[in-house]
């Protein structure tokens, strides 16, 4: 289970994120950004945070403490701002924290060197997850004290959303052509060489095992958050079995990422949403293409 904290009282909102995150403080005397299961996205979102989010701490890869925090939607009734009041009056009780870095910047890997070792297993981790926002626009990366960090993966892990279209994600293609560490040389055969023996059913276990029984506990077609559990991890094992799928720079032809044309970044542009506080891009979308490997140096996209 995730540590438990209880918010005693709300900073302010984080209007960078789609979701209306907030700043609260919490009874540890620690601060936290809180996504609140009221929110448009809903507590799936939640859930693939801390599935994720866990999975990649397993694999160590660094991702900030995340906690649950118990919030009494009162601590909002001075919040001038109704959208905030009205989020914090829908998500009473349990909602998810992330240990806030104080003055991180959003990681750019122009301004940053990410080297080939990290990039690979963060794109590798994001392909295995299929993590659709971690693009140049959005980067989901943190730049804090001289090390990176891997932040919002709710929008991994979309099978849960349909279950019964899940065997069809196993072997979904990731399209990594947007993905911000493309142009950062990923190295994905060492990657996968290091990463994919790790992901193993007791790691995955432990994963699920940090989401709360309360948010998995109604999902039709199962028997109890137990079954749940054991569905999500029979159905990232099964990922895992089938890189050579939605991984194809994983095995052969060679990663084409290292020697291939310039990393074109879309034109104009530079808009950072992909989602909104109703839903996000990318839920249940169609599915991806293939890796289209394409690498360009900080030079490129300096451009
Ligand atoms: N742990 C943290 N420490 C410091 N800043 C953070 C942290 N987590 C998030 N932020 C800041 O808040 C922003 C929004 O967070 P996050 O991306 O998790 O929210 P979101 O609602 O899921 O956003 P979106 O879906 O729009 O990307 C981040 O881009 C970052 O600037
Ligand atoms: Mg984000």
């Amino acid at each position: 289970m995730l540590r438990h904290v209880t918010a005693i009282r709300y900073v302010t909102p984080l209007r960078e994120g789609g979701s209306l995150p907030g700043l609260m403080e919490a009874d540890d005397l620690g601060t936290y950004v809180v996504k609140f299961h009221g929110a448009g996205q809903g507590r799936k979102v939640l859930v693939a945070e801390i599935v994720s989010g866990e999975l990649a701490r397993g694999l160590g890869l660094p991702v900030p403490e995340l906690v649950t925090v118990e919030l009494d939607p009162a601590l909002g009734a001075s919040e001038p701002d109704q959208e905030v009041q009205e989020l914090l009056r829908a998500s009473p009780g349990l909602n998810l924290g992330m240990d806030f870095l104080p003055g991180a910047l959003d990681l750019d890997p122009t301004a940053f060197a990410v080297g080939p070792d990290l990039a690979g297993r963060v794109l590798w981790f994001d392909a295995l997850v299929a993590n659709v926002d971690r693009s140049w626009r959005n980067t989901n990366m943190l730049f804090w004290h001289g090390a990176p960090y891997l932040i919002d993966h709710g929008a991994t892990l979309t099978f849960q959303h349909a279950w019964s279209a899940a065997p069809g994600w196993v072997r979904r293609p990731y399209d990594a052509a947007d993905h911000v560490l493309l142009g950062s040389t990923p190295d994905l055969d060492a990657a996968d060489d290091a990463l994919a023996p790790q992901v193993t059913a007791p790691l995955l276990q432990k994963a699920v095992d940090a989401v709360p029984d309360r948010w998995l506990v109604d999902e039709p077609g199962f028997d109890g958050p137990s079954d749940v559990r054991a569905a999500f991890v029979e159905q990232l094992l099964a990922r895992r079995d089938a890189r050579e799928a939605w991984c194809r720079v994983c095995g052969r032809p060679p990663l084409r990422a290292r020697t291939g044309r310039a990393n074109r970044r879309p034109p104009a542009d530079r808009s950072r949403r992909t989602g909104s506080r109703t839903g996000r891009a990318g839920h249940d979308g169609p599915p991806r293409l293939r890796v289209r490997p394409a690498a360009g140096g900080a030079a490129d996209r300096a451009r």
